[in-house]
């Protein structure tokens, strides 16, 4: 074969593969840039007034489970929204099903103050779980702007509470007749505002010795979550503990019981000290 036809065949085998391979032709193809039709001009648009820049919430942006895997975090969570205990719907991660169950023997509260009824599961499994620690002249009063009104255990009241009315929260009797140690646990609407009107209310009536569980501190920097909570129980659990720094210890021991922050209540086991 002369040289010149071996280079025709070279070159016509290259063209072959630039057809073949759709990639190459639209790699190099360079659209032309659409020209304006001919007229008159358009004058600018006016430039549109400054948009005040939302404020981020307060906290961590996203790392609030350092050692867990993104994909981990959604499974757990899939499965939290699963979860059926006694045939109803509960909302409770496995740590903090453990978590729990071994705070109410350690702390073995007179009362568990329940905001955040949902299907009444968690109260439930709360009286359960006093039971369980022969705890049997305690009492679950669960709170809920929907009380739920099908469950009858002589252990467990389900009530009526709405966060965003102070005019429905509960009344210096009802504290009254609170036995204690008190376990306060929120686990309601979680917005911001909301969880840290109810802190600063349970303030005023919490004492030494007793107990908060600030649920879902998480759930505004969950990966793939929408941020609807303006910061959620966390920013409130923050700005709570800075208005008091001596009254309150969040318990580590019990929050990276299973690694740093491995359960949904993140920083929310808080210990009233003083
Ligand atoms: C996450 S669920 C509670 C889950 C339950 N504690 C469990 O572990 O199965 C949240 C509950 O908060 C209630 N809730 C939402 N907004 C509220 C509000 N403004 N006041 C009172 N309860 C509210 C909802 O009706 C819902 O039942």
């Amino acid at each position: 074969m002369s040289r010149l036809t071996h280079l025709l065949r070279q070159w016509k085998a290259a063209r072959l593969a630039a057809a073949v391979r759709p990639e190459v032709v639209v790699a190099t193809a360079t659209p032309e840039p659409e020209k304006a039709p001919p007229g008159p001009v358009e004058p600018a648009a006016p430039e549109p007034p400054p948009v005040a820049e939302a404020a981020p919430p307060a906290g961590p942006p996203v790392a609030i489970h350092p050692l867990l895997p993104t994909d981990a975090i959604m499974a757990i969570q899939r499965g939290t929204l699963h979860y059926r205990y006694r045939g109803r719907q509960m909302l409770k991660c496995p740590f903090d099903l453990a978590l729990y169950t071994e705070l109410v023997g350690d702390l073995r509260p007179g009362t568990i103050l329940e905001l955040g009824s949902f299907k009444g599961a968690s109260a439930l499994w709360f009286a359960d779980v006093l039971r369980a620690h022969g705890l049997n002249e305690s009492r679950v009063r669960s709170l809920d702007i929907k009380p739920v009104t099908d469950i009858d255990d002589p252990m467990v009241t389900y009530g009526h509470i709405d966060l965003a009315d102070p005019a429905t929260w509960p009344t210096a009797a009802f504290i009254d007749g609170l036995r204690r140690p008190i376990l306060y646990v929120d686990d309601a609407s979680h917005q911001y505002d909301h969880v840290l009107g109810l802190l600063r209310f349970a303030h005023g009536w919490l004492r030494a010795g007793d107990y908060l569980a600030i649920e879902d501190g998480n759930i505004d920097y969950m990966p793939g979550y929408p941020q609807h909570f303006n910061g959620g129980p966390l920013r409130a659990i923050r700005e709570f503990l800075a208005e008091h720094p001596e009254e309150y210890r969040i318990d580590r021991r019990r929050c990276d019981f299973y690694g740093t922050n491995v359960t949904w209540n993140i920083d929310g086991y808080i210990e009233r000290v003083r």
